[in-house]
């Protein structure tokens, strides 16, 4: 029987690829069968994962990317198609979330706390969507853009952040609409997921308490529990699915 899930001769490439969420999507998209390009800033810990994918039974070649530099977003898809011959699941999932605890939107630095991340979470995600399109275009495949709830909701004390989410978000919308029906384009939106990125925060025992009060699933999602959406959303077994934002985020939107 053929298994819709299957993504075996599919190219992968994941931004943000060598640790937290991108990490477990790398593992999730090689364990389904694609071969896999982590990409990040530093070499060594995308090589850690390519290893671990290929000690693991998968194909992986580990690639560095910083996403706001136009020409390393060109070279990381031109590596992509010269290690595997072609790319057909792009996974943008390189994000920042500096000190949340700026607070006030007032309070908050246009040029660091602002554009610092913007730059990354949209302008770095639209770059690596044009540069792939021409992979993507021609073969079919598959976008995937890791959103947030907060692209669907209000957060306290992240503007720059909420921002960029919902911009993603309405970069995925729009994206669906010009590359369909070559691409699917689709948005995850996780929820509080145990990563570097939030440890921070959860230092702080109330507002560590707070979220988990305001999450139905009263815990906050292991990276592993967001592989699966992806695997789902790159493979066949999404075949009719464009333009959606997937919330794996425990209940936390549906309040
Ligand atoms: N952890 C959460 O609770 C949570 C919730 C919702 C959405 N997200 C989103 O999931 C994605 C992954 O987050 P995470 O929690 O795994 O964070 P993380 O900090 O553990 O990992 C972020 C990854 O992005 C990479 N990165 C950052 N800037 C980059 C740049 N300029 N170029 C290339 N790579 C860059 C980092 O090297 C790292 O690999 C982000 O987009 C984040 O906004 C996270």
């Amino acid at each position: 029987m053929h298994d819709e899930f299957d993504l075996s001769g599919r190219v992968a490439v994941v931004t943000g690829g060598s640790r937290g969420i991108g990490r477990a999507i790398a593992e999730g998209l090689a364990g389904a069968g694609a071969a896999v390009v982590p990409a990040a800033r530093t070499r060594g810990d995308v090589e850690t994962v390519a290893e671990t994918i290929r000690e693991a039974g998968g194909e992986a070649r580990a690639a560095t990317v910083d996403v706001t530099d136009e020409d390393s977003v060109e070279a990381l898809f031109e590596e992509a198609v010269d290690a595997f011959g072609g790319v057909d699941v792009v996974v943008n999932n390189a994000g920042v979330n500096p000190d949340p605890a700026l607070g006030r939107p007032e309070r908050v630095d246009l040029d660091d706390g602002f554009d610092s991340t913007v730059d990354v979470n949209l302008r770095g995600a639209f770059a690596c969507a044009q540069a792939s399109a021409e992979y993507l275009v021609d073969g079919g495949g598959s976008l995937i853009n890791v959103a947030s709830v907060g692209g669907l909701v209000g957060l306290p004390r992240q503007h720059p952040y909420v921002a960029s989410k919902h911009g993603l978000v309405g970069l995925t919308k729009s994206m669906a609409l010009d590359w369909a029906p070559e691409v699917r384009v689709n948005a995850i939106a996780p929820g509080y997921v145990a990563t570097d990125l939030i440890e921070e925060a959860m230092e702080n025992e109330d507002i560590r308490q707070s979220l988990l009060d305001r999450t139905p699933l009263e815990r906050f999602a292991d990276p592993d529990e967001i592989a699966g959406p992806a695997v789902f959303l790159a493979s066949d077994a999404a075949s009719y699915v464009t333009g959606s934002v997937l919330s794996v985020d425990g209940g936390w939107t549906s309040r």
